[in-house]
């Protein structure tokens, strides 16, 4: 990525504005320079800072396919300002776009290693990008096990992917929601619960995990607990961020800027500084 791209917004265009559920939607964006467009490149687990003209700027991981050189995919909950203004483009619209940031999914390591994917709430789209590289070039990993959690059952988004996954030879989904409504036929409790149930190689898998940090901190010693060894499992971490080239120190988490040395992280490296109060 060349310092200009990292600095200044490039200019890109809603193509197509999919509504997921009332408060989730994703922007399927354009870059509208030819030559950008070319030389845009990114990995699963980086992201982008979407800048809404007048508005502001937010952070948003990529969950499109890393070989589609057209389309660029965000999926974005409302929950304040920006994301609220983002939510009322229409295809045409423009934006800015600055990115890609962050370090990506250890997926060259998870070659030939079952995949264990653990999300919470909207921790999957910095993970949906990951499964589906691994899905597109199956030949080079094991088993793909897929485990999400909702607070309410109604809060989940993508149940027709997790259909669509559930038919795939060796790829295991396991649903859960704190709270089930009518008719939800996964399990209804906390994500731990269905950990057990792993069709996976756990001492040579690789996990990414991804959500609230206290599902995150809970999801890897329940794994630990289970054999699996603590170097081998990966966590994105979500600050506020406003220039996300290391310089501001807004996304600040002990020694490390998360736009930088981060979002994804090894479990060893940050488990010291998981759910700590001011860090
Ligand atoms: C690396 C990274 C990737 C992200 N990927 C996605 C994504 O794919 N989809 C998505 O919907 N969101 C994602 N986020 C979160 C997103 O950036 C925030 O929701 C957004 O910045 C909120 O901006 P706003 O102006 O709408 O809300 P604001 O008005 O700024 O805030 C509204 C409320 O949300 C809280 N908040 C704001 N930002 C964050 C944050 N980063 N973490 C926790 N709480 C926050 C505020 O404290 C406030 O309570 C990501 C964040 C990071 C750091
Ligand atoms: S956002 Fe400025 S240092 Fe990370």
């Amino acid at each position: 990525m060349s310092a200009a791209q990292m600095l200044y917004p490039l200019q890109a265009q809603v193509v197509e504005v999919i509504h997921e559920s009332t408060t989730i939607f994703t922007l399927r964006l354009k870059l509208l320079d030819d030559a950008a467009r070319t030389q845009y490149r990114f990995r699963p687990g980086q992201f982008n800072m979407l800048y809404l003209f007048g508005v502001g700027e937010v952070p948003i991981s990529i969950v499109s396919d890393p070989e589609d050189e057209q389309l660029i995919d965000h999926t974005i909950r409302i929950v304040g300002r920006v994301t609220a203004g983002l939510a009322q483009l229409q295809p045409g619209d423009q934006l800015g776009l600055r990115g890609p940031f962050g370090t990506g999914w250890p997926l060259l390591q998870a070659e030939q290693r079952d995949l264990v994917i653990i999300t919470g709430g909207l921790g999957c789209a910095p993970v949906v990008a990951a499964i589906n590289f691994a899905l597109k070039r199956r030949e080079k990993f094991g088993h793909i096990c897929v485990v999400q959690g909702v607070k309410h059952s109604n809060d989940l988004i993508w149940g027709d992917m997790y259909a669509r996954w559930r038919q795939l030879p060796d790829v295991q989904v396991l649903l859960a929601a704190d709270q089930a409504g009518q008719g939800w036929p996964f399990h209804q409790g906390r994500i731990t619960e269905l950990l057990d149930q792993l069709q996976a190689d756990l001492p040579a898998a690789v996990a990414m995990v991804c959500g609230p940090e206290g599902l995150m901190l809970a999801a890897a010693n329940q794994l630990i607990a289970q054999g699996q060894p603590p170097g081998q499992i990966f966590l994105s971490l979500e600050r506020n961020m406003q220039c996300a080239v290391g310089h501001c120190g807004h996304c600040q988490f002990g020694a490390d800027f998360i736009c930088h040395h981060g979002p994804i992280f090894s479990y060893p490296d940050i488990a010291p500084r998981l759910c700590v109060e001011g860090v």
